[in-house]
């Protein structure tokens, strides 16, 4: 399978891409798969995800993944980008190669451990909220 047009655009041309200074919570997740790192930042005002960026270690589709992620939870509330799967951002990017969605979790754990930092700063657990981050339950890859 090759990769989509889609995901070809957001990895030349990824979205929101580099290191914010003022973030409201910060989150870094690595893929012990393959090494790769992601970190995503965000910035929250009353409960509406303002700002989103995202620096990574990675290949291809961790990039064009966490583009388009960061592109569906800009303008949401926390809730909405908590509910955001890594299945919706690969249906979002016209899909993925089968072994590359281990790539897509990055984004979505990423997500959840920015958003876990910004309820641990407002001195509130985010486990309740926010839950466990989630698994890659589609390669086995142990993520
Ligand atoms: Fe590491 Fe894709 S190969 S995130």
């Amino acid at each position: 399978m090759a990769y989509s047009e889609k995901v070809m655009e957001h990895f030349a041309n990824p979205r929101n891409v580099g290191e914010m200074q003022d973030y409201s919570g910060v989150g870094e997740v690595g893929n012990p798969k393959c090494g790769d790192i992601m970190r995503m930042y965000i910035k929250v005002e009353g409960d509406i995800i303002t700002d989103v960026s995202f620096m990574t270690f990675g290949c291809g589709a961790a990039i064009a993944t966490s583009s388009m992620a960061t592109e569906l939870i800009k303008g949401k509330t926390i809730g909405e980008a908590l509910k955001l799967t890594n299945k919706a951002v690969m249906e979002a990017l016209d899909g993925l190669p089968p072994v590359k969605v281990h790539c897509s979790v990055l984004a979505e754990q990423a997500i959840k451990a920015a958003v876990s930092d910004y309820y641990t700063r407002q001195g509130i657990d985010p486990t309740p909220i926010v839950g466990s981050i989630p698994e890659c339950e589609e390669c086995g890859c142990g993520l």
